[in-house]
């Protein structure tokens, strides 16, 4: 196999085979300003439509944002993002429409999610404690990373839970179609919980949910926090063989 594109010398350079798009692909937390042309955004959209549905529903519906509908969002949720960290109550208001986490985290999801937080939080130079940084990083979310281009997901809610599986799908090709194109994204279930300040502001009817966010662009290569890479246990590890 080839070198993954994340050892070549730009992210920003078209990946030419899917084993390096799948395998240079990482969330990338910030982007450079260099705008997105259309057709690409386009072009990437039909492409990732071929991923694979329960007879073929299609579920997934796709808001693109960006300019000034994007630049509105962020506001609007950045401020709500604030207002409940000064007022945790209004969890009850901000609720997600699915728990895409446990609600009780168990061993070894959880020694995971650690590693992967205090590793991000380390590299960003936050100690544990530092709350302000904390909400200051974790509001990065909200500005889509300073993407040019922000996605919001959703499905229609009489779709079964099937139709997350789906959508995961489609997300997953739109992701590894933008490195075929130089692109880079970072799939945000951040926004999950501001979906009664989301669904209306992109205009999705009331039988809509919201499944996830994602931010997409070309990555700024000279922010250290792309250096982030995660690692994966091996195959070995969640792999059961029966002969
Ligand atoms: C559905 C989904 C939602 C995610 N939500 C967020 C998010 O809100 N913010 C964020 O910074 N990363 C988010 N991530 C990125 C994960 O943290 C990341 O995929 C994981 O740590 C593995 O790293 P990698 O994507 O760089 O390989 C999300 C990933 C997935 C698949």
């Amino acid at each position: 196999m080839s070198l993954p594109a994340c050892d070549v010398l730009s992210r920003t350079l078209a990946v030419t085979n899917v084993d390096d798009a799948i395998e240079s692909r990482q969330s990338i937390r910030a982007f450079s300003q260099r705008p997105v042309p259309r057709d690409t955004l386009k072009e990437i959209l039909d492409l990732a439509a071929r991923a694979p549905s329960g007879a073929n529903a299609q579920p997934w519906k796709v808001y693109v944002l960006q300019g000034q509908s994007k630049d509105a969002l962020v506001k609007k949720v950045c401020k709500a993002h604030d207002d409940l960290r000064a007022d945790p109550s209004l969890a009850q208001v901000y609720q997600e429409s699915y728990d895409y986490y446990p609600r009780q985290w168990i061993s070894p999801y959880l020694d995971r999610r650690r590693e992967n937080g205090w590793g991000l939080y380390g590299l960003l130079g936050i100690e544990k404690g530092e709350k302000d940084k904390m909400h200051a990083q974790h509001q990065r979310n909200f500005r889509f990373f300073d993407a040019p281009v922000g996605l919001m997901f959703t499905v229609n809610t009489v779709m079964g839970q099937g139709a997350l599986l789906d959508c995961g799908g489609f997300m997953q090709n739109i992701m590894v179609a933008a490195r075929a194109r130089g692109l880079d994204t970072c799939p945000q279930a951040a926004w999950n919980s501001f979906g009664s300040i989301i669904l209306p502001h992109i205009g999705a009817g009331e039988d809509e949910m919201l499944v996830c966010g994602m931010a997409l662009g070309y990555a700024d290569e000279t922010d250290p926090v792309n250096t982030f890479r995660t690692p994966r246990v091996p195959g070995e590890e969640f792999t059961v063989w029966l002969d």
